[in-house]
């Protein structure tokens, strides 16, 4: 997320287009267009070709050295930065689904869970020899949540690529910053298992929280006090995260005013549900 838009236009009048390894179609049109998904840069993040052009986040020097390091470490699960602009950057464009509303029946399995947190561990090993020392970062997660390791910080269904019900890459590290593995299994557990209540599950994971937040911790390679970690963790990710939405919202951005109008309600149902069960979650992550 980032709550100051950019035109990513600039690249295809500033000349920066011509610096794409992917050309013009015949026709002299670039292929693709507006990507669904975003809120904090709606409508503003492009396929071009094989490529992706979006506004850069504020903090997009440490954001850059840290995909050049995933990069540099082999680690195939997201996305390589090809060029940077003034207000834009280019990056390689994903192959798959991202896992934007109405979410695919693919995604929704618990094998598609278990593939998620399997993701999250392997950028985990790979961002574990990054030092992030030097860099100024997005906006910090709780210190009592940090161990020093660049988390992603904004897993939700939406900056996940999916192919054949299989997460394969994490998309827009607009948030990544000095946190914690844990902290990135807390967000992802309140928007996959998901850690809501029934009445905002309208899919075969109704009922199901519980025991696939179990199944997503228990597949997350963390030791048994970091998963302890994880279940405290969720209401303080909860609020970390709203209260993004809700000052840029406050703020005056559209996108994120939309959005938080489309989900206050549920939201604070699912806070509310975290609290009520905040035993059975540290039961599961036993
Ligand atoms: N490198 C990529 N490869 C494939 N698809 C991508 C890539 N980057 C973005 N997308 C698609 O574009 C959508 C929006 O991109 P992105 O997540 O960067 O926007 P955003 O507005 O910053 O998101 P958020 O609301 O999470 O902050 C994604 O949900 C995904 O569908
Ligand atoms: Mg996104």
């Amino acid at each position: 997320m980032q709550v100051s838009p950019a035109p990513c236009s600039a690249w295809l009048t500033d000349g920066a287009a011509d610096a794409s390894p992917h050309g013009l179609q015949a026709d002299g049109v670039l292929p693709g267009g507006p990507l669904p998904g975003g809120t904090a840069n709606r409508g503003l993040v492009i396929r071009v070709g094989e490529t992706v052009i979006r506004p850069t986040a504020p903090c997009r020097h440490a954001t850059h050295a840290l995909l050049a390091h995933l990069s540099v470490v082999g680690f195939d699960g997201a996305p390589r930065v090809l060029a940077v602009s003034a207000a834009t950057e280019m990056l390689t464009y994903i192959g798959g689904q991202a896992a934007v509303p109405p979410l695919p029946v693919d995604t929704l399995t618990d094998a598609a869970l278990v593939s998620v947190a399997e993701l999250l561990r392997r950028y985990h090993l790979a961002a574990a020899s990054f030092d992030p020392a030097g860099y100024r970062w997005p906006r910090p997660i709780p210190a009592r949540f940090r161990t020093g390791l660049v988390s992603h910080n904004d897993v939700h269904p939406a900056n996940l690529v999916f192919r054949d019900g299989r997460a394969v890459a994490l998309i827009d590290f607009d948030l990544a910053g000095p946190g914690s593995a844990a902290w990135d299994f807390a967000a992802a557990a309140r928007s996959w298992a998901p850690l809501q209540d029934d009445q905002d599950i309208a899919d075969s994971r109704q009922g199901r929280a519980l025991e696939r937040f179990r199944i997503f911790v228990q597949a997350s390679g963390l030791t048994r006090a970091e998963r302890r970690h994880v279940a405290e963790m969720v209401i303080a990710n909860h609020d970390w995260t709203y209260a993004i939405v809700t000052e840029a919202a406050t703020a005056g951005h559209q996108g994120f005013a939309d959005h938080w109008r489309s989900v206050a309600e549920p939201a604070a149902r699912a806070r509310h549900w975290c609290q009520r069960h905040q035993r059975d979650l540290l039961a599961a992550a036993r």
